[in-house]
């Protein structure tokens, strides 16, 4: 599973990077905001920071916005993907910036039909928001895992089922054994996957049994 860090925070991006277990960054409107930065520098430096895809979301509504908004945040690095929401005319923006070899991602997506059309318009990713179908009293990893069989039903549909609105580890762990291609995480949740108390406290006692011993272990 890829991990993708959603957060438009360059500082926590860089963090995060570090692990080198980082393969892409998502952000949208709203992390803009919050980071208070210029979208395109931000953008821009994002890239810089890592290799693998980062989503940048257009604003406006019709189709020939959505392009020519896609087109000049595909300009900003070759890792941008467009981020497009999930409608009408944010399919034919995803057909047209895909036939470009952009990279889109459609967003907003809560049913297994919206899916599937994204995948028709030749979406490179789809963001199901398990997190935000939770909230609103439905069972958000049943879309992940219907969009799976979906998709894995058609040779042709190449899509890459990307959870978003991830709250929590668990959801993380259910969308893996779901078969979702990629999670994007808040940068809290992902410092929650390594923690367990059970680590925490081996760790300890073998580092005490080990300086009851006096001895070193050789770096060379
Ligand atoms: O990037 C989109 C997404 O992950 C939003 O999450 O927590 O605002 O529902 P949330």
């Amino acid at each position: 599973m890829k991990f993708f860090i959603d957060s438009a925070d360059v500082g926590e991006i860089k963090t995060w990077a570090a692990t080198g277990l980082i393969d892409g960054v998502t952000t949208n409107p709203s992390l803009i905001a919050k980071s208070g930065r210029k979208f395109t520098d931000a953008i821009a430096e994002i890239c810089d920071l890592v290799d693998g895809p980062v989503s940048a979301e257009v604003t406006a509504t019709d189709v020939e916005g959505m392009i020519a908004e896609g087109r000049a945040l595909a300009k900003i690095a070759e890792n941008v993907a467009v981020k497009v929401p999930l409608t009408w005319a944010g399919l034919r923006a995803c057909k047209t910036l895909t036939e470009e070899d952009t990279m889109v991602n459609v967003t907003l997506c809560f049913s297994a039909n919206q899916a599937l059309l994204a995948a028709k318009a030749g979406a490179t990713f789809i963001s199901p928001f398990i997190g935000r179908l939770d909230d609103v009293g439905e069972d958000g990893m049943a879309l992940i895992r219907d969009i799976r069989a979906i998709y894995d039903n058609y040779m042709g549909l190449e899509t890459e089922i990307l959870a978003a609105s991830i709250r929590h580890p668990m959801h993380v762990t259910e969308a893996a054994k779901a078969g979702a291609d990629v999670a994007t995480l808040p940068p809290n949740v992902f410092k929650q996957l390594i923690e367990h108390p059970l680590t925490e406290k081996g760790l300890a006692a073998f580092l005490a049994d080990w300086a009851k011993t006096g001895q070193t272990v050789p770096r060379k």
